[in-house]
């Protein structure tokens, strides 16, 4: 049979020449509130909902994997919020500065209010919910200094922060009997051109469709950095299908050329493949932690002598990469990260996962130092979204990584944790809000308009599977786990730490030449690993589209995005690019202003606080 390309480009009932797979031949699932995604953003969102009235009943939470398995789990160091747990000075304006700073003012100042207003009080509602929070002597929230930020504001659980946020939501979540469905891949979306109507997804499992009727999708689906070929998540996460799904349905993308590079990921080389780029947490500089590179100098006294290994995210990922491209880095590629000067006890407490996985590799942090170079770790760009995370498409919302505003052109670590549970609460409450009004023509309580908007699922839907019925078991000549890897390096090359016009140019040709050889791939049955790579394809090549036409559109330096031929800021360009569709369906490129920060963080912004790095000396 000869092989056929998924573009996923959304089933419509027009195209009635197309096959369809038959109403007998899916599961249908009827739910109110699909939530696309299980990690922190989700989990919380589907909490919010509940404890606002929803019945769980009508609610599914949906992942690609196992439950308590998401990509939250990997975020470790912390999570942000103005507790003033030692530095009293602290408040939510200074937070909200700080964001906005290190974020180089194209953050929506509206949403950065929304997260840090609001963390205190959600910091303190999960330490009521039973996380495991470490302490101060007194039993307070403890918290440490996280980069770039003014003061210690990272509340932690040692460096496993991400893993107990997501075991503390997942067992609240099993107490309000809010289900969870693993395995679901959610292939599309399903929108009858104006407002979503549900979803179509694959039981990896076992191999079957599944239409999901509802009425409202929250899309908590992850960002985009494994299209990277170095970073810091697992392979078969954070490849693109939030934004890739929004954009298929109608929604905008907003940034995408922001790609946050973590300076730290472990070195390949040094560690083995399977290690290459996964994260040495930022806690490890938090504590103390000095970057040496191979001639034994501390090189950030040359970079940011005040902020040091502190410094933004940005700052410190550029200087690492170019001690290694100039020939001062380690044999295996890159340079040394050492807290050996602090006790075992200590390293071991604040630091056991990190402390423990170097033990595993025969390396003690307590005696050597660890070797990192920088690995894409966050996209800040991503869905655009109104103030409660609604997209353009009525009913869909995007939170979490898929959404985009919040961090502007470089995201505060320990920031991204924060988002999660601020717009997860933010989000549920619109939603419920949205049902209890019952809307009539969204079918809410009124069985016609609910059956009519089943119906035109059921249209739509069929022929989507039909594409994907002839996807699997293809035998065309190329391997989709291959074209991935290709898009990786690509975007590596040429849309990485440092860009220019000319390269980004050529990806975008490389792009097109590796979309037609999508047109005839080799792909197993739907329960094979080669489905799933056909699948993260589709949503690679949109994505990854949007980086590098968003890169190529910003004529300037900011924050994560560094053009070698436009290598400074420019005022004029304080502005979001924004991606959308011209009225043949490619993609447009537009840009939009951003807002103005209110007079309270204007304030905090003026008062010009800064990080004293030297007090951890
Ligand atoms: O380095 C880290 O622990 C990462 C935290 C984050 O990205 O927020």
């Amino acid at each position: 049979m000869e092989s056929s390309h998924w573009t996923a480009a959304g089933a419509s009932p027009e195209s009635t020449d197309r096959e369809r797979v038959g109403r007998d031949d899916y599961e249908t699932v009827e739910r109110r509130v699909l939530v696309v995604g299980a990690g922190a953003a989700g989990a919380r969102t589907a909490i919010e909902l509940v404890e606002q009235g929803v019945d769980p009943e009508d609610l599914l939470v949906v992942g690609k994997r196992g439950h308590g398995d998401a990509h939250t789990t990997w975020a470790r160091g912390g999570i942000n919020g103005a507790l003033g747990t030692h530095d009293p000075e602290d408040d939510w304006t200074v937070h909200a500065a700080d964001t906005l700073n290190e974020g180089h003012h194209v953050n929506d100042p509206g949403k950065v209010e929304t997260v840090t207003k609001r963390m205190p009080a959600l910091l303190r509602e999960l330490d009521e919910w039973g996380m495991a929070f470490s302490r101060t002597e007194d039993g307070e929230i403890d918290q440490r200094y996280f980069g770039a930020q003014s003061f210690r504001r990272t509340a932690f659980a040692g460096d496993h922060t991400g893993e107990s946020l997501l075991d503390t939501l997942v067992e609240r979540a099993q107490d309000l009997a809010i289900p969870y469905r693993e395995d679901l891949f959610v292939s599309d979306l399903v929108t009858d051109g104006d407002r979503v109507l549900g979803a179509a997804a694959v039981d990896i499992d076992s191999g079957e469709f599944v239409a999901v009727d509802a009425e409202v999708v929250v899309l908590a689906a992850g960002g985009y950095t494994s299209l990277y070929s170095r970073h810091s998540s697992r392979d078969d996460e954070n490849t693109g299908d939030g934004p890739a799904l929004a954009y298929r349905a109608g929604a905008d993308l907003l940034d995408m050329e922001f790609v946050q590079f973590h300076p730290t990921g472990m070195v390949g080389a040094r560690y083995g493949d399977e290690w290459d780029g996964r994260l040495v947490t930022e806690a490890v500089r938090g504590e103390g932690g000095r970057l040496y590179n191979a001639e034994g100098e501390r090189f950030m006294e040359r970079y940011s002598p005040d902020q040091m290994e502190l410094d933004a995210r940005d700052v410190v990922a550029r200087a690492i990469a170019k001690e290694i491209a100039e020939g001062r880095g380690t044999d295996s590629g890159g340079v040394y990260l050492d807290i050996s000067h602090r006790d075992r006890d200590f390293i071991e407490e604040r630091l056991p996962r990190m402390y423990e996985r170097f033990a595993d590799l025969s390396v003690d942090m307590a005696e050597q130092p660890v070797e990192v170079a920088p690995t894409a770790h966050y996209g800040m760009g991503g869905v655009v979204v109104d103030d409660v995370g609604e997209t353009a498409v009525d009913d869909l919302y995007a939170i979490g990584e898929t959404m985009a505003g919040v961090h502007g052109a470089n995201r505060l670590g320990g920031n991204s944790l924060a988002e999660t549970i601020a717009f997860g609460e933010v989000t549920g409450q619109a939603v419920a809000e949205r049902l209890a009004a019952g809307d009539d023509s969204r079918g809410g309580g009124d069985t016609g308009a609910a059956e009519d908007r089943a119906a035109d699922l059921h249209a739509r839907v069929g022929a989507h599977f039909a594409d994907l019925a002839a996807l699997s078991d293809s035998d065309g000549t190329h391997d989709p786990e291959a074209l991935l890897d290709e898009v990786r390096e690509s975007l590596w090359t040429h849309a990485g730490i440092l860009r220019e016009g000319e390269g980004l140019a050529a990806a975008l040709d490389e792009l097109d030449d590796i979309r037609e050889r999508a047109a005839d791939l080799a792909v197993g049955d739907r329960t094979d690993r080669s489905f799933e790579f056909a699948l993260d394809l589709g949503f690679a090549l949109t994505v990854a589209e949007a980086i590098l036409r968003g890169a190529l559109e910003r004529a300037e330096s900011r924050g994560a995005h560094v053009r070698t031929d436009y290598p400074e800021t420019d005022p004029d360009w304080r502005r979001s690019v924004v991606i959308g569709r011209d009225s043949v369906g490619a993609m447009r490129v537009d840009t939009a202003p951003v807002g103005t920060p209110s007079e309270a963080v204007q304030e905090a912004l003026d008062a010009g606080y800064e990080l004293d790095y030297h007090q951890l000396e």
